[in-house]
């Protein structure tokens, strides 16, 4: 496995780039991204597929769980990483009751996302019972990922985010789930918060690349949320999250040091101001001057 060097031009990732990783041994990387800024530093860094996750509803837009979010909204959030990625395929996840709706209206939802968002693949949370669907989308000549194990749109069945797969008749259903999303001919399946003996089971079974979060390290990829990574989450991460970057820490430094300087005076500085040129800046006294000796003539000769 090899980096690409810096300056190499770099091939744009496609669904079957995903097989060909898998086939070859060679781990696929995985960030979410819900911003054009965010998509850009991910993109540039040489991530292989940028996620416009769900999960933007608790990291972008504060709500507790995933369930609140929109159609419109998550549109609006893979227009703007759309402009941003150039080489990463683009996924985006269907949010909850996009399509637990009529299969037209949930063909049409995930068009939405292809069409007017730029999405490359739509994720799917839920395995078996999914599949007669995402045989629909993908006849629509959309590329879809599923997702099971801790499947965060289930928060109410399962009584909160908790880790999946530790029974044996749970394990034997996500083996089944995996197994028809495999021939069902998804592109990736995200394996979410499951025993590592369970990921591997699985990724070891099915020819399609599995992507892991709290899945252990025998997925084919693994994927992590953006903001969990950065420390941008105001609360405390699961076992499985590792922090690369305390973004919150540098931000509140910064923005503590601007409102410090404006309070003192010290921002702006010369160098931060516009100018004006000598010559106008001299016109600009001398206007200034005549204006001053007319007004004093004017009081003197009690005219004001
Ligand atoms: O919405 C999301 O961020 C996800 C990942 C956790 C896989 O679905």
């Amino acid at each position: 496995m090899s980096l690409t060097p810096i300056g190499a031009p770099r091939l744009k990732i496609t669904v079957s780039s995903l097989r060909d990783k898998k086939l070859h041994h060679e781990p696929i990387t995985c960030l979410t991204a819900y911003d054009y800024s965010s998509a850009r530093l991910v993109d540039e860094a040489d991530i292989d597929m940028i996620l416009v996750g769900d999960s933007l509803a608790m990291t972008m837009l504060g709500h507790d769980n995933t369930l609140a979010l929109t159609m419109d909204e998550m549109l609006h959030h893979v227009r703007a990483v759309r402009r941003a990625t150039k080489h990463a395929l683009l996924l985006a996840d269907m949010p909850y009751g996009s399509f637990h709706v009529s299969v037209e209206e949930s063909i049409r939802n995930a068009t939405r996302l292809v069409k007017e968002g730029g999405a490359e693949m739509v994720k799917i949370e839920g395995g078996e019972k999914r599949v007669d669907l995402i045989r629909r989308i993908l006849d629509a000549e959309i590329p879809v990922a599923g997702h099971i194990g801790l499947t965060p749109q289930s928060v109410n069945r399962m009584g909160g985010f908790k880790v999946q797969g530790k029974s044996l008749s749970d394990i034997e259903q996500l083996m089944r789930d995996a197994t028809a999303l495999d021939r069902a001919g998804v592109g990736s399946i995200f394996l979410e918060g499951i025993p590592r003996e369970v990921a591997e089971m699985i990724t070891a079974e099915i020819t399609t690349p599995t992507i892991g979060i709290g899945a252990g390290p025998a997925c084919d990829g693994q994927v992590l949320v953006f903001h969990d990574i950065l420390n941008l989450t105001f609360e405390p991460s699961a076992k499985f999250v590792r922090r690369y970057g305390d973004a919150a820490g540098e931000i509140s430094h910064a923005i503590r040091s601007f409102r410090a300087d404006v309070v003192s005076r010290e921002y702006p500085a010369d160098p931060e101001c516009y100018h004006l040129s000598p010559e106008t800046r001299q016109a600009l006294e001398n206007l200034l001057e005549r204006k001053r000796s007319l007004r004093g003539r004017r009081a003197m000769t009690g005219l004001e």
